[in-house]
């Protein structure tokens, strides 16, 4: 079976372990559906780079998250665009870390809205044509916290269980039509998005950014080493092939034995 030629809408591809999903997609010829918080001028240049380096067709639209009307509509467009979304891969994600007592509400809406909300939408949207198809695979990109709580990461960690379950319920009812339906669970990938919390402990700890970053991760990780963002997308590329066909509803960690403990 050769994945050339489907279509993926990847979240959050312009960064991070979307923009490598999105590279090791495109190096099997999948073409792409590019999205994220970039301009439309830095948004097209980047879909024009994968056109031109990997021949597939692109997309890209910076639809915000936490606007569902524009949302919906992003979706529908992305769909009469490409025909179908084949591969749904839903990473784009926010985090912040405050306790509960002072977490803001605003704070709380937003990252339900963009780590949870907005999957239950791609996947509504996309789910029909993949079971006209016969065919589909998603990809949740959960994390840790969809298995394991952390404090201070109430919001973050309420959204991945909440993405985890979501994952479960999605794949028991796409089982017998071809569809697979899992949840990737990272550690520390080495991305933009925990640059705060390397920054604050530096700050904190009176540390350089490379000691609080060994330090974050040993707190956490028997592994002393980041995941590398490829590594995911490589993983999101095995749960779309032929040999990952009976593999749904499952929630893998990638995360140097943090969830063995
Ligand atoms: N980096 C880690 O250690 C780690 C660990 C476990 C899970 N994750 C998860 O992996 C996913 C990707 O994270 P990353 O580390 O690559 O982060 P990143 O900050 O590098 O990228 C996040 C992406 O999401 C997009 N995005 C953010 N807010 C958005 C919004 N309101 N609307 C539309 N797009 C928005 C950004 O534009 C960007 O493309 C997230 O769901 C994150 O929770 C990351």
């Amino acid at each position: 079976m050769t994945l050339k030629g489907k279509v993926s809408l990847i979240t959050g591809s312009t960064s991070g372990i979307g923009l490598a999903t999105a590279h090791v997609l495109a190096e099997q010829g999948i073409n792409l559906v590019l999205h994220g918080l970039a301009s439309d001028a830095e948004g097209n240049k980047l879909a024009q780079q994968f056109q031109q380096n990997y021949g597939i067709e692109t997309l890209f639209d910076n639809t915000d998250l936490k606007d569902e009307t524009a949302l919906i509509a992003f979706m529908d467009n992305a769909i009469e665009q490409m025909g179908a979304i084949d591969i749904l891969v839903n990473n784009a994600g926010i985090q912040h870390t405050e306790s509960i007592d002072t977490f803001p509400a605003s704070k709380w809406n937003d990252i339900i809205a963009i780590n949870l909300s907005a999957a239950f939408h791609t996947m509504q949207k996309s789910i029909p044509k993949m079971r006209e198809q016969g065919w589909g695979r998603i990809v949740n990109i959960a994390s840790v916290h969809g298995l394991v709580a952390s404090a201070n990461k109430s919001a973050y960690c309420a959204a991945k269980h909440g993405i985890v379950g979501l994952t479960k319920v999605a794949a028991l009812e796409c089982a017998e039509h071809g569809i697979t339906v899992n949840a990737i669970c990272p550690g520390w990938v080495d991305t933009p998005l925990i640059n705060n919390q390397i920054n604050a402990m530096a700050g904190n700890d009176k540390l350089t950014v490379k000691q609080a970053k060994y330090k974050l991760i040993t707190a956490k990780q028997a592994l002393p080493e980041m995941t590398d963002p490829l590594q995911v997308g490589e993983l999101v590329l095995f749960l779309c092939s032929n040999t990952a066909r009976t593999i749904t509803g499952s929630a893998i960690p990638i995360d140097g034995a943090w969830t063995a403990q």
